[in-house]
């Protein structure tokens, strides 16, 4: 199931000043989903009212969607950990898988949540490029506003946040329009057919992410536009990735996730 068709409008809190109504009617511009009023109305009555089936709520702390029963907004992850164990010299198995370093460039055709494409910029450091594409307008406008505004976490996690660009695009249309080579890698990060229990962020993305399975068509996209490889994540255990050509795979022997690798030369 995909939130295309489903009714969604942005609301803000109970007690919204000028600010949050400015963000509101910014993110409903964004994301072309109508703003209504709040009124003392609690989440559930604005739902009935209005027959929608989702809701963007701006509110000072954060702001986030939700149907009713998940929430979705954005938050690091484990990619504050993961650039932890980077900054004390661990192996990280996406970053081995991209080969990448510092002052190179990632197009993540997959922003999701942005946790890869965060711990990417961190490691492409401040002459790096990351620029994450995200075809659902409700995900790219929530993590956007997130990676601009959150501040729980260090200096260097927030500056790789804000250095990150976000496009609300169809990364089959970004592919095709740009010229060969612009990228060192190209990432691709679908959503997996069988999802991994464990992971919260994702399972709450879900309702509202684009769940088109990835093709040959895309990669061979993808490997035009990459000027070193194409990495591409997936279940160790499916046949996605064999099935697209990759054979070279990468990752932990006991991780459930694999990286295959389209080599550009
Ligand atoms: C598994 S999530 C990516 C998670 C991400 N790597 C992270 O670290 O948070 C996949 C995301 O790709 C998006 N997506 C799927 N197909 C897409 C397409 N054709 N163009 C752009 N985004 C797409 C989905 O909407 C979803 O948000």
């Amino acid at each position: 199931m995909n939130w295309y068709g489903k009714r969604t409008l942005v609301t803000t809190s109970l007690r919204a000043g000028t600010d949050l109504l400015d963000l509101a009617d910014r993110i409903s511009a964004e994301t072309g989903v109508p703003r209504v009023p709040r009124d003392n109305r609690s989440l559930k009555a604005l739902l009935g009212h209005y027959e929608a089936d989702g809701l963007v709520v701006v509110e000072a702390e954060r702001v986030f969607f939700t149907d009713g029963s998940v929430e979705f907004f954005f938050h690091p992850g484990l990619a504050v950990l993961r650039i932890v164990e980077i900054r004390k010299g661990k192996n990280d198995q996406m970053i081995a898988a991209m080969d990448l370093k510092p002052g190179q460039r990632v197009l993540d055709c997959t922003l999701g949540l942005g946790n890869d494409a965060l711990v990417a910029s961190y490691v492409t450091g401040e002459n790096g490029q990351v620029l994450g594409l995200e075809s659902s307008p409700i995900v790219a406008a929530l993590v956007r506003h997130g990676m601009r505004t959150y501040n729980r976490s260090s200096r260097a996690v927030r500056d790789s946040m804000r250095r990150i660009e976000i496009k609300c695009a169809d990364h089959r249309v970004i592919l095709a329009s740009l010229p060969p080579d612009s990228y060192d890698v190209v990432y691709l990060d679908p959503m997996f057919s069988c999802p991994l229990k464990k992971s919260s962020g994702i399972n709450s993305l879900r309702p509202l992410a684009d769940h088109r399975p990835l093709t040959s068509e895309v990669t061979a996209l993808a490997l035009r536009v990459a000027r070193k490889r194409v990495v591409v994540k997936d279940i160790r255990w499916g046949n996605r990735l064999r099935d697209l050509g990759f054979s070279h795979l990468t990752g932990g022997r006991k991780s459930p996730i694999a990286f295959g690798i389209l080599l550009k030369e």
